[in-house]
C-alpha cells in the first residue's frame, strides 16, 4: 500500500471523463487500496482515481458513521436516482483551503461494481448522498464548485490563480 499524491485543481486529468474499468484484477485492487490509504491519510471521506492522476472510473468513499469505518468501493458507478435537496458546505481534497455551501440532492442511489466485480447498489441520504454525488462528479470531470453561482466560482478561481503565482498551489 502507498499514499499517493493528490492532484490539485488545474491538472487536466481532473477535467477529463474517466474511462470505464474492463478488468477488475490485482492492479485495480492495488489502486483501490492506495486510494483508501491516501483518503484516510488526507483525511477525507471520498476520493476519485483521477485525484491521484489515474483516469479510470474508480472511487472510494467512507463517511465513517459514528467514527466507525464503512469503506465503499465504486467501480464504473452510475447515478440511477436523485431526490430532494440539500444546501450544505462542501470541500474537496483537490481544492484545499476552500469550503462552499452548494446545492445537492438529499438522496442518491448509485449502482457500481465492487473490488470483487460484484454489482452493488449504494443508497444514501445527507452526507452519504453528497459524497456519492461529489465522487461521481469527479469521474465525469466535474468539481463541486461547478455547482456554484458563477460569481462565487470566479472568486475561487481568482484566489487559486493568486496561490499558483505564489507557488502555494
Ligand atoms: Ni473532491
Amino acid at each position: 500500500m502507498a499514499i499517493r499524491k493528490i492532484v490539485k485543481y488545474g491538472d487536466p486529468v481532473l477535467r477529463k471523463k474517466c474511462s470505464p474499468v474492463n478488468v477488475i484484477g490485482n492492479e485495480i485492487r492495488k489502486l483501490i487500496r492506495d486510494m483508501f490509504e491516501t483518503m484516510y491519510d488526507a483525511p477525507g471521506i471520498g476520493l476519485a482515481a483521477n485525484q491521484i492522476g489515474v483516469g479510470l472510473s474508480v472511487a472510494v468513499i467512507d463517511i465513517q458513521p459514528q467514527g466507525k469505518r464503512m469503506p465503499l468501493v465504486l467501480i464504473n458507478p452510475k447515478v440511477v436516482e436523485l431526490k430532494g435537496h440539500l444546501f450544505e458546505e462542501e470541500g474537496c481534497l483537490s481544492i484545499p483551503g476552500f469550503l462552499s455551501k452548494i446545492k445537492r440532492h438529499g438522496f442518491a442511489k448509485v449502482t457500481a461494481l465492487n473490488e470483487k466485480g460484484l454489482p452493488m447498489t449504494y443508497t444514501g441520504e445527507g452526507l452519504l448522498a453528497r459524497a456519492l454525488q461529489h465522487e461521481t462528479d469527479h469521474l465525469n470531470g466535474k468539481f463541486y464548485i461547478d455547482h456554484l453561482p458563477i460569481l462565487k466560482r470566479w472568486k475561487i478561481f481568482a484566489e487559486i490563480r493568486k496561490r499558483k503565482k505564489s507557488h502555494l498551489w
